[in-house]
């Protein structure tokens, strides 16, 4: 059995999953219902995306909570296993994994990677951060470093060189040095899995443009949005490669705008996790690049309700609305992320994903079947 990976097809809008596999998911909130990630709920939000037709799961890396009431991620599944559960369970969608560069060396990652792409027959997706919190780093006794994507170069094009050589190589870097270096299985996608890194900043831009097929990054509004992705384009054809932008967004879709509207007020202002949310902003703030910095002044509830990402709330016909101008503005896809994932995509995917095929920017599920 093999799969072509529905991600690399390229005439859709694809919509995924994001952080299913960590407490409260995006959000932070002390509402009963937050999203728990236990694995029987992860299992089932899988399945429900993969059988309505979402092109991806694509999960969080956290080793540290942020605390708070909630002690919000501090619950989070290792993403490399993760996926391979999901793998044995879903048909179609891809399933990343989300890698960090300093923690994860990458000859381990070659052969877990490949072991989840064998698993999925081809679904596997590598998602690379270089990482953000030195509380984390500092668990494994490490430190957050200078130039992190200098680190990042020499660690993908290791992976990159294992999946593509029957022959055992050394490797003299800054970073790494290895000796005979070879791994076995290869992936099953050919040279290697659909790559991506998240990032915002230039740095990290110029990595994806080198060596990813996807940036996975944030935005605030659509002229921003615009501004980054005509960026990324240049960077891109600097590079001589061709890649996309992808987005991620928080989302809250009732019946009646008044309904979506309460209920985020509801979970992301009135019942914030103001612990967390502290932790989390001011952490980012000072040692990420992760967002634009006038989102930090604006947004401190969209932090509360998405991790700052951008808002999705109201009807299904706004939601598909802003979804159309998020493709139209030039984003290759976006993720999603809901309070509870399992109780609220359900009603997501049945009222949106139509309205989407309408518009001609996503097909029907069994026509965008792969064989
Ligand atoms: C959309 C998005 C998702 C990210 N996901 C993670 C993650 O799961 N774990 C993590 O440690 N860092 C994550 N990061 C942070 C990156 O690791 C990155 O190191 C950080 O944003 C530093 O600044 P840069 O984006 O300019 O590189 C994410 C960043 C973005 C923009």
């Amino acid at each position: 059995m093999s799969f072509v990976n529905c991600m690399l097809e390229p005439s859709t809008f694809k919509l995924g999953t994001f952080s299913t596999n960590a407490d409260g998911g995006s959000a932070l909130t002390k509402v009963p219902e937050r999203w728990k990630a236990s694995w029987d709920d992860v299992q089932e939000a899988a399945q429900i995306a993969d059988r309505a037709g979402l092109d991806f799961i694509l999960p969080i890396a956290r080793w540290k909570g942020f605390g708070g009431e909630t002690r919000a991620r501090e619950h989070s599944f290792e993403t490399f296993t993760y996926a391979a559960g999901l793998a044995a369970v879903t048909r179609r969608i891809v399933l990343f994994m989300t890698v960090h560069v300093p923690l994860v060396h990458p000859l381990y990652a070659a052969k877990a990677l490949a072991t989840v792409d064998h698993i999925s027959h081809g679904r596997a997706g590598l998602n690379i951060v270089c990482g953000w919190n030195p509380d984390e780093f500092a668990m494994f006794g490490g430190k957050l470093v200078d130039r992190p994507y200098d680190q990042a170069a020499e660690w993908a094009d290791i992976l990159f060189k294992l999946y593509n050589t029957n022959t055992p190589f050394d490797f003299d870097g800054k970073f790494y040095q290895l000796n005979h270096a070879i791994t076995s299985p290869v992936s099953v996608q050919r040279p290697r899995p659909i790559t991506m890194n998240a990032a915002f900043g230039p740095p990290g831009r110029d990595f994806a443009a080198r060596h990813c097929d996807f940036l996975f990054t944030t935005f605030t509004d659509m002229e921003a949005g615009k501004v980054q992705i005509a960026d990324m384009r240049q960077r891109a054809e600097a590079a001589g490669r061709e890649m996309g932008v992808y987005t991620v967004a928080h989302v809250v879709c009732r019946e009646t705008e008044k309904e979506a509207r309460d209920y985020y007020r509801y979970y992301s202002a009135e019942q914030e996790d103001t612990g967390a949310v502290d932790y989390m902003m001011r952490q980012k703030k000072t040692f990420s690049r992760s967002h634009d910095e006038e989102a930090y002044r604006k947004y401190r509830q969209r932090f509360a309700a998405g991790t700052g990402t951008y808002p999705l709330v109201g009807t299904p016909e706004q939601i598909a609305q802003e979804l159309i101008r998020m493709h139209q503005t030039g984003f290759k896809g976006s993720a999603l992320t809901f309070v509870n994932y399992r109780d609220e995509l359900p009603f997501f995917c049945e009222r949106v994903l139509p309205l989407l095929e309408q518009a001609g920017i996503r097909v029907p599920v069994q026509a965008g079947m792969q064989p």
